[in-house]
C-alpha cells in the first residue's frame, strides 16, 4: 500500500510494467500498464518513461515480456524486439548495458523452456541492481558536501529517472536528510520541463526546499554566489570521463567553472561506456522540432519556424571536480 507521498515510476506487478506516465506529471499521477514490448518502446521514445537507468530497466522488461505469451521462432523475436528497443533513444547507454545482459541471459539459456520467466529474472536482477546503485551513489555523493549548501541541478535524476531513488537528486535527497542542504535551484530544463515538472515533483515529495528557475537564470545565481555545488546525472560517460547529460548541462559546467564553483556528476557504472574513449564518438540524440514550438499540444510559436533540438550535450572531462558512482567518488584523471 503506498502512502500519500509516494509513488512507483517502475514495477513489475502481476506480468505487467506499471510506468508512471512522466508526460502527464506532475499535474497528473496516471499510470501506464502494460505487457507489450512496443507499447514499452513507444513509452521510451515519447518519454513517458525517460531517465538513462529507468530506460534500460524498461527495455529490460519488454524484452522479457515480449515472451510472455509468444509461440514461434523465439531466435528471430529475440533479435527483432532487440533491435526495436534498442532502436528507441541512442544517447543512454544504459538502454544497450541493459539490452546486452538480457542477450547475455538470452544465450546462456540452453534449455528454452520457461524463457519468459528466466528473462525476467535478469530483468529483475537489472533493476533491483540499480535500486543498489542509487543507494549508494547517494551515500559516496555525500563527500562532496563540505558546508550546508545551495544546489543547483538540471534535468530529473531521481527517482522517475531510475530503478531506485536516483542519481544526482539522490544524493541531494540524502544529503538533505543529513542537514546539508539548505535549498535546491531547478532547472526548468527547457523544451521538455522535466526540471520544473519532474525535480520539482520530487523535491517536494522529499519535503525539500526549492525554486525552479529559467535554464539561463543559473548564470544570474551563480553570480550573485548564490550557488555553491552543481550536480547532474549523465546519461553516457566516456572512458576520459567527458559526460553526456541534458542539453544545457555544458552551459551549466562552463558557468560553474567561471564562477569557481564545483560542478559534479552522479551515475552509476552501467552509464560509463568503455568503448567510448571520449566526447566525440557519443551519439546524440535530435528530437522533433514540435517539441520546441509546441508545450504540449498549444504552439507557442509558428509551427513552420524550424528548429534545432539536440537531445543532450558533452561536457568536457576537465570541467568536471568528480564523477559519483556507486563504487567512488572519481577525480580527474578519470579511471572507472
Ligand atoms: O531526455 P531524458 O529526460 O531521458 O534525459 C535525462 C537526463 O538527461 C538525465 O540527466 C540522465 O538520464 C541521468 S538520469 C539518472
Amino acid at each position: 500500500m503506498k502512502k500519500n507521498n509516494e509513488f512507483n515510476a517502475i514495477e513489475f506487478r502481476d506480468d505487467n510494467l506499471i510506468l508512471i506516465d512522466q508526460t502527464k506529471l506532475p499535474l497528473c499521477e496516471e499510470y501506464i500498464h502494460t505487457d507489450d514490448y512496443e507499447r514499452i518502446a513507444v513509452a521510451i521514445e515519447r518519454l513517458e518513461v525517460r531517465g538513462a537507468p529507468a530506460i534500460g530497466i524498461s527495455a529490460a522488461y519488454a524484452l522479457a515480456l515480449a515472451f510472455k505469451k509468444y509461440k514461434g521462432k523465439i531466435d528471430e523475436r529475440f533479435v527483432k524486439v532487440h533491435i526495436r528497443l534498442a532502436a528507441t533513444r541512442p544517447t543512454a547507454v544504459n538502454l544497450f548495458w541493459a539490452l546486452n545482459k538480457m542477450k547475455e541471459c538470452f544465450i546462456n539459456i540452453h534449455d528454452k523452456e520457461n524463457l519468459y520467466t528466466k528473462l525476467l529474472q535478469t530483468a529483475k536482477e537489472i533493476h533491483e541492481d540499480d535500486i543498489s546503485k542509487c543507494e549508494a551513489i547517494a551515500k559516496n555523493g555525500l563527500e562532496i558536501f563540505s558546508k550546508k549548501s545551495v544546489v543547483l541541478t538540471h534535468c530529473n535524476t531521481g527517482q522517475l529517472a531510475t530503478g531506485g531513488g536516483g542519481t544526482a537528486l539522490n544524493i541531494i535527497k540524502k544529503a538533505y536528510q543529513k542537514g546539508l542542504v539548505k535549498f535546491v535551484y531547478a532547472d526548468e530544463t527547457r523544451p521538455l520541463l522535466q526540471g520544473s515538472r519532474l525535480t520539482a515533483f520530487e523535491l517536494e515529495k522529499n519535503g525539500i526546499p526549492f525554486s525552479i528557475n529559467t535554464d539561463s537564470t543559473a548564470a544570474f545565481l551563480m553570480q550573485k554566489g548564490m550557488v555553491d555545488l552543481v550536480i547532474t546525472g549523465a546519461d553516457r560517460v566516456a572512458a576520459n570521463g567527458d559526460s553526456a547529460n541534458k542539453i544545457g548541462t555544458y552551459n551549466l559546467a562552463v558557468l560553474a567553472k567561471h564562477h569557481k564553483i564545483p560542478f559534479y556528476i552522479a551515475a552509476p557504472t552501467s552509464t560509463v561506456d568503455h568503448e567510448c574513449p571520449d566526447g566525440d564518438s557519443i551519439k546524440i540524440e535530435f528530437r522533433d522540432g514540435n517539441e520546441l514550438t509546441f508545450i504540449r499540444d498549444t504552439p507557442i510559436t509558428k509551427s513552420k519556424y524550424t528548429s534545432f533540438s539536440p537531445a543532450f550535450d558533452v561536457t568536457p572531462a576537465e570541467l568536471i571536480a568528480g564523477i559519483i558512482t556507486e563504487e567512488k567518488l572519481c577525480k580527474s584523471p578519470f579511471k572507472f
